[in-house]
């Protein structure tokens, strides 16, 4: 694709309206798909174009809109909407007249590329034509304008489903509210639309019309038929996630990355993973995660805002806002939270949960544990069942753990308490103070043992059934 040439060109991307058929408090557009707004593929599709200008319609006062977009893309306000019609119109006045050329996009519909967008541009360039506008052959063509063509096989108008006789209706190609226009004309034109229709509304597709009637080239160009998917409902919601999902999926497949099941395999935009990683079912990695090569990821498991290094493998498990180094083993079943950071070699293993903690390299907390607002140093052991008792009721409190502590099953930390290098705690110790370098911790009641009791609780128990006695 060329970005070539469209410096001149304006692009108007149609986001506000009243996205009634979503039945959400969220503006439509900003609904995710893998991740991302629905918007946000558009304005980059057409980012890649190089237009002079981009300016998005929104809602009055739609300031999630406003900062999902941020500053490279201005937005102007439709205050009521009226219609795809009187929002384009609302954006021209916003453009300085030097623009001539128009790309009219709807922010609903983020399946759409670049090249075909630059298609679009070049049909209508090429044949000098008033418009040019986009179409596709739908098996399901409900809910979208119906394009009507003459005997000879050229655009006649537009019709919206709820003006369309029952003929009408069984045509199956459809309006992608996707149009290059000739400024100077497309001003004409939208001056023609009334809302004598069954919505009420200035349509856009009046325009079509209204030139084809005066004699003006509409030139239509063919996309294919998941370009031009639109959002209206929760279901087409669904249907186009899963298309972008596959989209996702191939990409990473075709970078070198093994994914078992790509049906099964749940991917956001933008997230990276490098080659030969092997990402098993049920697997959802989510925001900015970036994930190395030749880790083995999953099955049920998910990573949210967290990079992982190589030779990582990471199972049954949820991570969020985590930093894994190289050759760390995660799991089954633990949890990493905020603030987790896992040195080099180290590992989380079965239920565990660690929070706002760094593990040191090669060190290893391998079963029943919680370690928060820790410093663990490198090559320790944390015994099983150990816990940071890191809060107190009202603050929570540091533990530091010095480099190649050993650690007994069920030590408490009752922090903040320090364990010094090399040192190690007794296992079912409560530890409240530190241990300094090379000493034991060692917390517990002396053992008692009752000599003989098996033998008297035996000739006592036939009598007194159930009661305990020492
Ligand atoms: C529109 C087209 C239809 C086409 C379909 C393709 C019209 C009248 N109809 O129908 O021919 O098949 O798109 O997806 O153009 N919007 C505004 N302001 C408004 C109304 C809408 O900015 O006042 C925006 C919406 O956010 C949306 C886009 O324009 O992104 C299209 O509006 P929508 O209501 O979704 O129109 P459709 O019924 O899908
Ligand atoms: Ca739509």
């Amino acid at each position: 694709m060329s970005a070539f040439g469209n410096s001149k060109m304006a692009v108007v991307v149609l986001g506000a309206g009243k996205g009634k058929r979503m039945k959400s408090d969220i503006p439509k557009v900003l609904h995710p798909v893998c991740g991302y707004p629905i918007v946000k593929y558009v304005l980059d599709e057409a980012g890649s174009l190089g237009a002079g200008a981009t300016v998005l319609v929104v809602n009055k006062g739609a300031e999630g809109v406003r900062s999902a977009v941020g500053t490279d893309v201005s937005c102007v306000e439709q205050g009521e909407p009226l219609g795809t019609g009187h929002a384009v119109k609302v954006a021209l006045e916003e453009l300085d007249s030097a623009f001539d050329e128009m790309l009219v996009l709807p922010g609903d519909s983020p399946l759409i590329r670049g090249d075909t967008l630059q298609a679009l541009i070049d049909a209508r360039r090429s044949q000098d034509a008033a418009a040019s506008l986009l179409t596709a052959e739908l098996d399901e063509p409900e809910g979208y304008g119906r394009v009507v063509r003459d005997a000879t096989g050229g655009v006649e108008r537009i019709v919206e489903e709820p003006d369309a006789s029952e003929g009408e209706r069984a045509l199956r190609e459809v309006n992608a509210c996707t149009y290059a226009f000739s400024r100077p004309l497309l001003e004409e034109a939208l001056g023609s639309l009334t809302t004598e229709n069954a919505q009420g509304e200035y349509y856009l597709t009046g325009v079509v019309e209204y030139f084809v009637s005066g004699g003006q080239k509409v030139v239509p160009v063919k996309a294919g038929a998941e370009e031009v998917l639109g959002i209206n409902s929760r279901e087409q919601l669904a249907t186009v996630g899963s298309i972008m999902r596959h989209r996702v999926n191939k990409a990473l497949m075709d970078g070198g990355v093994t994914l078992m099941d790509p049906d099964k395999t749940y991917i956001d935009h933008g997230v990276e993973v490098r080659r030969d990683t092997v990402i098993m079912p049920m697997v959802f990695i989510a925001g900015h995660s970036r994930i190395g090569s030749c880790c083995r990821v999953g099955p049920c498991t998910a990573i949210k805002d967290s990079v992982i290094g190589d030779r990582c493998a990471v199972e049954f498990s949820s991570l969020e806002g985590c930093e894994v180094s190289e050759g760390v083993n995660v799991g089954p079943f633990s949890r990493l939270r905020p603030g987790t950071r896992m040195g080099p070699g180290s590992k989380a293993g079965s239920f565990v949960e660690i929070k706002n903690t760094a593990v040191g390299r090669g060190s290893r907390v391998p079963h029943l544990s919680y370690m928060g607002d820790a410093v663990i140093g490198d090559e320790v052991n944390i015994g099983a069942g150990s816990i940071t008792c890191n809060y107190d009721g009202e603050e929570k409190h540091h533990t530091e753990i010095g480099d190649r502590a050993f650690i007994g099953s069920d030590t408490m930390f009752i922090a903040p308490v320090k364990i010094g290098k090399e040192a190690a705690t007794a296992a079912g110790s409560s530890i409240s103070k530190d241990v300094p370098d090379g000493s034991l911790g060692i917390e517990r009641a002396d053992q008692e043992n009752v000599e003989g009791w098996r033998e008297r609780r035996k000739k006592k128990g036939s009598k007194k059934k159930g009661t305990r006695e020492v």
